[in-house]
């Protein structure tokens, strides 16, 4: 008799007594998560007890458990906490949570039109265009996160704008140097994508900002001018809505006009931004995106979905399936690609609109987080973020030894201790000292930027756990550690 092995549990009731318990662990979490305090990188004990040879037999689910409460869950994950707004890190939620669990234990490989889960994706991609007023003929396809819905939109982008068939030929064939635009608060991961398509990153011009951080206008038309005047091909034009640094926002009007006029890609990053459109107060600051031939915008930062879910949206839907479309179909996903032809919409077929072919369902929560809460509340905490953003400016800007060094101009503000009396390098060194000093008392409240060269704290709201009383508490805190740090430059 041959023995036959399984993953499946031998003794189906010990795992369910164990899944039931890492499932009440997770949500007492949550519940707590108030109290329980945010740490860094994990200690050396904790650091033995995860770097382990490869085991040979397994050590058994309960204990690879024990490692996880243990070593891994108490470091990181600051972003879960009320008083943590460093980086652009979402809080995600319980019902997230939950629904990221139905998502492993569906265990769909696809996203297939034909398919229940591929409607939950379209059906997603709908909700999203509503939300932030993009046109409804677009199309688009979830993608892991920014970085990702940014590089997408830029393949189609290039593949659109370029003047040869860049699919067949590769981009060292191209007639001219094609060239690409942002402002200097444009992400990093535009930069990166620039380079992995082949374009080349210093053929990404960063436009200088204006004193409101946002694209300087002027300038951009001058270095559009000046690379045509080389011969070259300026062919791509990207947005800032909501800048990673300051929360600004450039003028998607004047850059949709000059992408038309010089008949130029217009994409937009709104990573975190887009969705002011969801407030009553910011949401004219995102006018004219609704211009974009594409646009990034994530849900796993401003939306508090959990990691990792982003969007590209496209309007052009053919140059987008163009692009990602497999040149020659392989073999064997022929009959089910041949079924999405006679049955469904071809160019919403998210497996051809991504680099992915194998997707992991992730519209599945979105769909259920946004059809639990709907649009109306997750409106309201946008709305809660964006005053915030104003309490906490107006907490530090009552206090003589705070500046702001941005202004704010959606959920991100920045400021910097500044007693009076000290250097611009001193200062600098001050507030690089505060931000360590901050990090031990309160792991990723604020992280640290540099704003026109003046070393700055930075908070991006997206937190639906954060009360009033938290940005009083880091106001106290930062004026405190401030004064120690003033007191530590000079001896
Ligand atoms: C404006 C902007 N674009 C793109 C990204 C990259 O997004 P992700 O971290 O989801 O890859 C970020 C991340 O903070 C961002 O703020």
């Amino acid at each position: 008799m041959v023995s036959e092995e399984t993953l499946d549990p031998k003794d189906w009731e010990e795992l369910r007594r164990l899944g039931h318990r890492m499932l009440d662990d997770m949500i007492d979490r949550h519940r707590d998560i108030r109290e329980i305090p945010a740490q860094g990188s994990p200690p050396p004990e904790a650091l033995g007890d995860i770097c382990v040879p490869l085991p040979s037999k397994g050590e058994g689910e309960e204990r690879v458990y024990r490692v996880f409460q243990r070593s891994i869950l108490p470091y990181g994950a600051a972003n879960s906490r009320p008083r943590s707004w460093g980086l652009v890190a979402g809080t995600g939620s319980p019902f997230g949570m939950l629904a990221a669990m139905l998502t492993a234990g569906y265990n769909s490989y696809g996203e297939s039109p034909t398919s229940a889960s591929g409607r939950v994706h379209n059906q997603v991609v709908d909700w999203i265009k509503e939300m932030i007023d993009y046109p409804e003929e677009a199309g688009g396809v979830l993608v892991s996160g920014g970085s990702e819905a940014n590089f997408t939109a830029l393949a189609v982008a290039r593949n659109a704008r370029a003047e040869i068939d860049v699919k067949t030929n590769g981009i060292q064939n191209v007639p001219r140097t094609m060239t690409v635009y942002v402002g200097d608060g444009g992400h990093h991961c535009l930069e990166r994508s620039v380079e992995l398509l082949g374009i080349g990153g210093g053929n990404l011009r960063w436009i200088p900002s204006d004193s409101d951080c946002r694209i300087d206008i002027g300038e951009l038309k001058k270095a559009i001018a000046n690379d045509r005047g080389q011969g070259r091909h300026p062919f791509c034009l990207i947005g800032n809505a909501g800048t990673v640094d300051t929360g600004a926002f450039d003028d998607l009007n004047a850059m949709a006009d000059i992408a038309s006029r010089e008949k130029m890609w217009f994409h937009v990053d709104a990573a975190f931004g887009g969705w002011v459109r969801m407030s009553k107060s910011h949401r004219r600051l995102a006018d004219g995106l609704e211009r974009a031939d594409s646009v990034a915008i994530d849900l796993h930062k401003w939306m508090y979905m959990p990691y990792g879910i982003g969007c590209t949206l496209v309007k052009d839907k053919l140059a987008h399936y163009s692009t990602f479309v497999y040149g020659h179909e392989a073999k064997y996903l022929k009959t089910a690609f041949d079924r999405v032809k006679e049955q469904g919409d071809v160019l919403r077929n998210p497996h051809n609109l991504a680099l992915p072919l194998s997707r992991e369902f992730p519209s599945l929560k979105a769909y259920m987080l946004l059809r639990a809460h709907g649009k109306e509340k997750y409106g309201r905490l946008i709305q809660q973020n964006l005053d915030q953003a104003n309490y906490l400016g107006d907490l530090l800007k009552s206090e003589p030894d705070i500046e702001l060094t941005a202004p704010i101009a959606s959920n991100v503000v920045c400021f910097r201790y500044n007693p009076g009396g000290l250097s611009e390098d001193e200062l600098n060194s001050l507030n690089n000292a505060l931000a360590k000093e901050l990090d031990k008392v309160n792991y990723r409240m604020f992280s640290d930027t540099s704003v026109k060269g003046r070393w700055s704290l930075r908070g991006a709201i997206v937190n639906h756990r954060s009360r009033h009383d938290d940005f009083d508490y880091a106001v106290k805190t930062v004026k405190e550690l401030g004064r120690k740090a003033r007191i530590d430059l000079e001896k």
